[in-house]
């Protein structure tokens, strides 16, 4: 556990959830080594932005939304699905904000979410069997021999559509679409059209209020930036570890290695083996980094994961996602937190 840690330490351990089928294992070097001369998506004193909101969100200061889709794909890449995307992050990051009295972190799951991890590595239709869709970062949705085969060239792909959507997100964030007037205002044609809704309209009729009192007092957009602008950070699984050690770079200042495919990454409920490539490359990069949390997990499985992946007990280094199922939430959730406090682990939740 304690070995020296580099990008590439992961591939001495046991693999999952990766393809192991890439019919040319060369050319997946070759596409490695493209990746490796890409410019990065992100910068390391970003990512550290990040932890340290995390770290406010641990102490109870601020609250973390996180938004985005299952999966991205190929076909679905529109400069439309990118901007309702990060507006309806922004419309509930608007409603949480003025109700919880708290400024909210927002983390997006997009601009690189593409691997999907199966219960199974195979699928069957009637007698064929084909390997499973894994995502369009590995293999194609069809159900033929040759779509179902990993190519590598579908790394450059993602990694290239994870360029220009993090591009529109920045441009989103800071060029005046994010204007709180403009958020309040779709939220009002959503209230509209839910009249069922009364208690949201309350709520938005509450913030109308509040911003009609910051424009009396003279509070613009000129004087006050930070009304048209929000910090939008972007996550993903890190679950095909060939592309996030090629983005694995080190940080010129301080030595410290920085995945810079997203601000912030998780390891899956399926890779969370503590001998494993994934807990192996997480602990060594410095990103803010989540963990899974799934029905089967019990105190005993989690404190030694967060030792692995947070020995400092850094405040925003870890966060801890629960996927339980709704039926299990109440019982298993509980369970899991009084377990880290009282080890006194510092973590989000
Ligand atoms: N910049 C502030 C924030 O991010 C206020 C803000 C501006 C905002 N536009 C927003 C908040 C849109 C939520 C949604 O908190």
């Amino acid at each position: 556990m304690t070995a020296r840690w580099t990008p590439e330490s992961w591939r001495s351990r046991p693999v999952t959830q990766m393809p192991t089928d890439y019919p040319d294992a060369r050319a997946l070097e070759a596409v490695e080594d493209r990746l490796r001369g890409m410019p990065p998506l992100v910068f390391a004193g970003e990512a550290r932005r990040l932890t340290e909101r995390l770290a406010q969100v641990e102490a109870g200061e601020a609250f973390l939304l996180q938004g985005g889709d299952c999966a991205e794909s190929f076909k679905e890449f529109s400069t439309d699905n990118i901007r309702d995307t990060f507006r309806l992050i922004l419309q509930m990051a608007v409603v949480l904000t003025f109700a919880g009295k708290k400024p909210v972190v927002k983390v997006g799951r997009i601009a690189g979410q593409f691997a999907k991890p199966r219960s199974s590595p195979v699928e069957k239709v009637g007698d064929v069997e084909l390997p499973s869709y894994r995502g369009d970062i590995i293999n194609g949705m069809a159900f033929t021999p040759d779509e179902r085969t990993p190519d590598p060239e579908r790394l450059i792909r993602a990694y290239n559509q994870s360029t220009a959507t993090l591009n529109m997100l920045r441009a989103l964030a800071e060029g005046g679409f994010a204007d709180l007037h403009n958020v309040h205002r779709w939220t009002l044609e959503f209230a509209a059209q839910n009249p069922s809704q009364a208690r949201y309209r309350e709520v938005a009729e509450k913030i109308a209020d509040a911003l009609e009192f910051m424009d009396t007092l003279g509070l613009t957009q000129e004087s006050h930036p930070i009304l048209a602008r929000v910090e939008m950070f972007t996550s993903h699984e890190a679950l095909l570890l060939n592309l996030e050690s090629a983005l694995t770079r080190q940080d010129g200042a301080t030595g410290e290695w920085f995945d810079t495919s997203a601000h912030m990454l998780w390891i899956g409920e399926r890779t969370r083996q503590p001998d494993g490539a994934h807990v192996e490359f997480m602990r060594g990069i410095r990103n803010p980094i989540g963990l899974k949390c799934g029905p089967t997990m019990e105190p005993d499985d989690l404190l030694p994961l967060i030792d692995l992946l947070n020995p400092d007990n850094t405040p925003g280094r870890l966060t801890l996602i629960g996927r339980f199922g709704a039926d299990k939430a109440a019982e298993r959730l509980p369970r899991l937190m009084k377990a880290v406090k009282a080890h006194g682990k510092r973590v989000v939740w």
